[in-house]
């Protein structure tokens, strides 16, 4: 992919994923868990609540993650899916489905017990993942060429409950700004515009239907990576929903090939 080339120093000496011995599961858990325990969570879990279901951490992954998932993009690069919305959106992405087959390692994280637990103690809620037909669950974005951007909008769940949303840095050599706005759909508190440029192993977490946000248009010679995993608190869809939350992750993201490629498959899923 001519478009991903780039000076960015990270991406000179790319130390391949499948070069990397891969953690257990249990070692997935426990790393983080050691993590998450020197975080404090109690004033986290206000500021969440204070910021209208929107909480970001600097520094959360450990270095040695931020570098695995480094290496998975660049596992990846042949697989990113270009995608235009003329005035909307323009950036590549790599679905779950794709990740699964090139880059396990972000499966694994998404399911980690350890993180799910402590996303539930900041939410309140019991969170799920999302169906395994869903290429959101867990997918990369890519802002490589000048322009890529997307414009402002919710994360809106087509579930029955609530979509939550979880980025994580992963490259960050960029100009771009992740803008949004706290408390639009609360008339009873005053809009609160914020601005965040997060670095590789940052955290930011929200609420799809409740943070409006976007991401502003990368500059020449820079690139952007992010990750971002999708948890839901129902996993049941109406048939219209899904029809519409397909449409758009064909056109706007993954294309029709990821997204629709398992509905014919044996038993209608993957
Ligand atoms: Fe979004």
């Amino acid at each position: 992919m001519s478009d991903t080339a780039t000076p960015d120093s990270t991406l000179t000496q790319p130390a391949h994923a499948a070069a990397l011995d891969r953690p257990s599961k249990r070692d997935i858990d426990s790393t983080l868990n050691a993590r998450l325990a020197s975080l404090q969570t109690p004033k986290l879990r206000d500021e969440y609540g204070q910021q209208g279901s929107f909480l970001y951490i600097e520094d959360f992954l450990p270095r040695d993650y931020t570098e695995r998932l480094i290496a998975a993009v660049h596992d990846v690069m042949p697989s990113v899916n270009r995608n235009y919305l003329p005035g909307h959106k323009a950036g590549g992405s790599v679905s779950r489905h794709t990740l699964d087959k090139l880059a396990p390692f972000i499966a694994d994280l998404y399911r980690s017990e350890a993180l799910i637990k402590w996303l539930e103690a900041i939410t309140g809620d019991k969170l799920q993942l999302s169906p395994q037909d869903d290429p959101h669950a867990y997918a990369l974005y890519f802002y490589t060429r000048p322009g890529d951007h997307i414009g402002w909008h919710y994360d809106t769940s087509y579930y029955e409950g609530r979509r939550y949303t979880l980025l994580l840095g992963v490259i960050d050599d960029s100009s771009c700004k992740l803008d949004y706005e706290l408390h639009t759909k609360t008339p009873e508190v005053p809009d609160q515009p914020g601005s965040v440029q997060y670095p590789p192993g940052a955290f930011v977490f929200f609420d799809g239907d409740k943070l409006r946000h976007r991401v502003t248009p990368l500059g020449e010679n820079e690139m952007r990576v992010s990750l971002t995993f999708e948890y839901v608190t129902n996993p049941n869809m109406r048939p219209f929903q899904r029809f519409i939350s397909n449409m758009k992750d064909s056109i706007a993201y993954f294309g029709f090939r990821q997204v629709f490629r398992r509905k014919g498959g044996k038993n209608g899923q993957a």
